[in-house]
């Protein structure tokens, strides 16, 4: 099996040819003054698995392209196979229409993955679990919360905290926690976004945060303001502290700085995207989900 990394998750390629014993292997990546890319494979793939790690968030069109051209160079180099792993899959809130007259942009890039020839698909906390059912190629869905858990079970008593949702469509991943943690309490946000420009409009609380340690565990942050206001309602209703997980960190202009100053005390992400350093900041720490794909890599059939 030969693991390749997208240029925005070579890192992330490493680490898990690495829980593999193995090397990442090196597609050039050519880029024409006009800005269109050019790939080549400098290796011998004829007859082999292979799989392209890139994730497909910072930079989402560009590194959908680059998957696409990637998985054709792969196909007529003559790899066996290919296996797309997207541990962040960009486009995959926008799943359905949600006013008139929009796209889907999720299914078209999941048509244009299949069109390329992909064989199967490896991706981590999609943002709804009926995205695998889209598909037409076998899907792998992984998740970060097992490690979310390990931490969760090391760092806190379990009887201080209460796990907490901060929408309605996090309710499943909440239960899925919680049951791993030995059915601990949890409690939900209710979270109303304008459809127009996505911002939040009002929020409520459902369960009881009084005196407790609040973690609050989600998909995904990207502006940040999800969590600074969950924290806010948290607090108000009587949490004495609160920590923020969440799968993929989609940070966006600002988003380091806006949690830094928040009353979060600690917000941990996983490296589905590897974080530019520009936004790091102190309260922040990252955990990797190169095991948990490499053990995934190793059971699929190679
Ligand atoms: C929403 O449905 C997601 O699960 C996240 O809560 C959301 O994408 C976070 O966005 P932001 O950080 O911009 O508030």
């Amino acid at each position: 099996m030969l693991i390749f990394g997208g240029s925005l998750s070579k890192v992330l390629a490493s680490r898990i040819a690495k829980r593999l014993n193995k090397e990442a292997s090196v597609a050039e990546v050519f880029r024409f003054p006009d800005g269109e890319k050019r790939i080549r494979i400098r290796e011998n793939v004829l007859d082999q698995d292979c799989v392209i790690v890139h994730s497909t968030a910072l930079l989402p069109d560009e590194a959908y392209m680059e998957v696409f051209i990637m998985v054709d160079a792969l196909k007529r180099s003559g790899a066996k196979s290919v296996t797309v792993a997207m541990p962040y899959m960009g486009y995959s809130r926008q799943d359905h229409v949600f006013r008139d007259g929009e796209d889907v942009s999720l299914e078209v890039m999941i048509k244009l993955l299949e069109a390329t020839g992909v064989d199967k698909f490896i991706a981590f906390d999609l943002h709804s679990i009926r995205i695998p059912e889209l598909f037409s190629i076998p899907v792998i869905h992984l998740s970060a919360l097992p490690i979310f858990a390990e931490k969760i079970k090391k760092e806190f008593k379990l009887n201080e905290i209460v796990l907490v949702s901060p929408d309605m469509g996090g309710i499943r991943r909440i239960k899925e926690i919680s049951e791993m943690l030995g059915n601990i309490p949890y409690a939900t946000i209710e979270k109303n976004r304008d459809l127009v420009n996505g911002e939040i409009n009002d929020s409520g609380l459902n369960g009881d945060v009084r005196g407790k340690i609040a973690v609050i565990v989600d998909d995904m942050i990207s502006t940040g303001i999800t969590m600074v206001d969950a924290a806010e309602l948290l607090v108000k209703n009587g949490a004495i502290k609160v920590f923020a997980y969440a799968t993929h960190a989609v940070f966006s202009k600002g988003t380091d700085e806006l949690l830094q100053k928040s009353k979060i005390e600690k917000v941990v992400v996983s490296d589905t995207i590897v974080m530019p350093i520009y936004f790091l900041f102190p309260k922040l720490e990252v955990v990797s989900i190169a095991e948990v794909a490499a053990e995934a890599l190793k059971i699929s059939n190679f």
